[in-house]
């Protein structure tokens, strides 16, 4: 582009240079005195009319090259062949149609090979685009004239255009086997990140005393590949637990404890099952007036921090947080910071005053609520007793995180059914100017519910909520009994097996879940998730322990292998090594686009595809050649090893994303 820029600068002083010599000519031939030079000549006025666009088309160049340096930082589109191509493209388009500001341009993968390894189908809308200004041309013209436009790069072989005016684009080689290289000496990398931001993700989030159910699983475990994949590509991350840890219900929780436990202050008390403890006081508290009575006063002394009932309130949180930490331990979740609602009292007063002050308030039947644009149903800001609700928190909440940790990207992962409560927050949150959409993003990562197999709630064969300690139990009985039947039980030592029956009992349920569109609802079902065949994380992990056995097998030392990266190019002239070579490095753009939209069963589907390319690739191209009779390896093919090496990679990282952990034998 910048050759263009110069090109044409310098077109635009040689028109300077010539219409000043017309004038010049003009002058002179006034001085003669003669009446009809007094008018510009036509000559004169269609040179000032061109120079005057170029100048204009000069000075949009500049801009659009300001703008992409910004926010690229020059040349790091890196390893995002996607992106390599969208730039090639919007380049080729803005010379071809310097009018069309805004034209859309985009590149996605070909989902068949005839149609080329990427198209670009913007020549119809292009068209359309033209028509409107009142130049109409056909798209095949247009995507003529795109493809007349491709400035020289080290990216495209070839073009072609199909139909109406669809662009193929054909990859070279030579640009794809060094980007596999550099999976093999520098690791995995994440496609360039154009700012780092601080992300703060809610996640989790159950409540105190209250089983965690399967919603909260699904949190946790979308939150936590989120989180990861965050971090993978350089943000800041803080991942925080909004457990339910305020309310009504501690007033009867504490005046059960005080009264079962008077010594409590002093000797922990021996509560193994708060569900259970949680059930009794209800009962007294539904049965029991006085009791009741209690409970309310409870609930005010625990407002007023007496030092003996936080106490108390901090015993009831101690109990429930180690049992979910448990769950977070299994599931490897680390660095959650439990941060619950009460964390939020003093600041929630500090709201209500501003809003206040504000004038957003309304009085409503003794409530104080407050409407917002995008949302009919209005905020409970303060309700008719002087308490606080869930909207008083969550405004709470989003100003904290905004204002004192300073997050540009808030994510709250939260089911589905809380949608329109988190379009109304953001949408108040916005009238009352506490965070700008410009700066900030903030999103409701929702995701549906999760099934029993019968299509119902998900629910235990007596109808009680299936707990989830004992739903990872089950998970590890059967993955034990799967492993057993393919008799791995006699070729692992105890430990392997061991580490197999984990990886595969949570890297199933994990996966189950994140394979799903987040939106959708899902059937939980053991018996799917730990079929090893089709999309599953058994398929997969079974996949990625087959390809790192084959170096294994071919007895080559990975320090050889690491060393043969260095120097050797890819193969990639085989068309099922290419197929899988062009796989892999999309690994990026998958990347790119899955943090735009936090649909993480993008990076499981295209899991499953490298698995499937690699299948394809491996049938047919023959890494190690046996000696028929005696079994001994007779040739390897380092450069076909590298590629399988550079498979497991981006395997393992995508795992890794995805919280899986493979293991070496399974
Ligand atoms: N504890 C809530 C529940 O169980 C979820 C909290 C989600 N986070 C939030 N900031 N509202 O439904």
């Amino acid at each position: 582009m910048d050759n263009l820029v110069k090109k044409m600068t310098s077109r635009a002083s040689e028109q300077e240079a010539q219409i000043a010599e017309l004038k010049q000519q003009i002058r002179e031939l006034q001085n003669g005195g003669t009446e009809e030079w007094e008018k510009v000549p036509p000559e004169l006025e269609k040179l000032q009319t061109e120079n005057q666009k170029l100048k204009y088309r000069i000075l949009h160049l500049k801009r659009s090259i300001d703008e992409e340096e910004s926010q690229s930082g020059g040349d790091t589109l890196g390893n995002n062949v996607c992106d390599r191509l969208t730039e090639i493209f919007r380049t080729a388009l803005r010379v071809a149609y310097p009018s069309l500001t805004n034209a859309p341009v985009s590149v996605q993968p070909s989902q068949q090979e005839r149609f080329g390894d990427y198209q670009c189908n913007n020549a119809m809308i292009i068209a359309q685009q033209l028509k409107a200004q009142g130049s109409p041309v056909s798209p095949r013209v247009v995507a003529q004239q795109i493809l007349a436009n491709i400035p020289p790069n080290d990216v495209i072989e070839k073009v072609d255009i199909a139909g109406p005016g669809f662009i193929n684009i054909h990859l070279k080689k030579s640009y794809i086997a060094p980007l596999i290289t550099g999976i093999l000496t520098q690791g995995v990398l994440p496609p360039p990140l154009k700012k780092k931001k601080r992300v703060v993700i809610d996640m989790s989030s159950p409540n105190i005393a209250k089983e965690m159910h399967i919603g909260h699983l699904r949190s946790t475990i979308i939150g936590e590949s989120i989180s990861r994949l965050m971090e993978f590509v350089g943000h800041d991350v803080l991942k925080v637990n909004h457990l339910g840890d305020w309310g009504t219900q501690f007033g009867m929780l504490i005046t059960h404890l005080a009264d079962q436990f008077p010594n409590y202050l002093n000797e922990s008390p021996p509560i193994q099952d708060l569900q259970k403890f949680y059930k009794e006081s209800k009962v007294r508290f539904d049965g029991d007036e006085e009791f009741k009575k209690r409970a309310y006063q409870m609930v005010v002394r625990l407002q007023g921090g007496e030092p003996a009932i936080i106490k108390a309130w901090e015993l009831i949180c101690d109990i429930s947080k180690r049992e979910f930490n448990k769950i977070y331990e299994r599931l490897d979740v680390k660095n959650l910071i439990p941060r619950g609602e009460s964390f939020y009292q003093e600041r929630m007063n500090v709201v209500v005053k501003k809003l206040e002050a504000g004038g957003y308030l309304e009085l409503d039947e003794g409530r104080k609520i407050m409407f917002t644009p995008d949302s009919t149903v209005p905020l409970t800001i303060v309700k008719s007793d002087g308490g606080y609700t869930y909207d008083t928190s969550d405004m709470a909440t989003l100003y904290q995180r905004v204002h004192e940790e300073k997050g540009e990207w808030l994510i709250y992962v939260v089911d589905m059914g809380q949608g329109t409560h988190f379009d109304a927050i953001f949408s108040g949150c916005r009238k009352v100017g506490w965070y700008d959409p410009k700066n900030v993003r903030i999103e409701h990562v929702g995701f549906g519910v999760v099934l029993g197999e019968d299509k119902k709630k998900f629910k235990t064969r007596s109808g009680d909520v299936v707990k989830l300690v004992e739903l990872l139990d089950e998970g590890l009985r059967r993955s034990l009994e799967t492993l057993k039947e393919k008799g791995r039980d006699e070729v692992l030592t105890a430990e392997e097996l061991k580490a197999a029956q984990e990886s595969v009992a949570y890297g199933c349920i994990k996966y189950a879940d994140l394979c799903h569109r987040r939106t959708n609802d899902y059937i939980f079902s053991f018996d799917k998730m730990l079929d090893d065949k089709g999309n599953t994380a058994v398929y997969l992990l079974y996949a990625y322990t087959r390809i790192r056995s084959i170096a294994r097998n071919a007895k080559v030392l990975s320090k050889t292998l690491q060393e043969a990266a260095k120097t050797m190019s890819i193969p990639v002239d085989h068309p099922k090594e290419w197929k899988l070579a062009k796989c892999l490095a999309r690994f990026p753009e998958v990347i790119s686009r899955t943090l735009d939209d936090l649909f993480i069963h993008s990076i499981c589907d295209y899991l499953y595809e490298v698995s499937n390319t690699f299948t394809e690739f491996y049938e047919v191209c023959y890494c190690i050649t046996k000696n028929k009779q005696t079994g001994e390896i007779e040739s390897v093919d380092t450069g076909r090893l590298l590629l399988c090496e550079a498979t497991a990679a981006i395997m393992a990282k995508g795992f890794d994303i995805l919280g899986l952990h493979p293991v070496e034998k399974m």
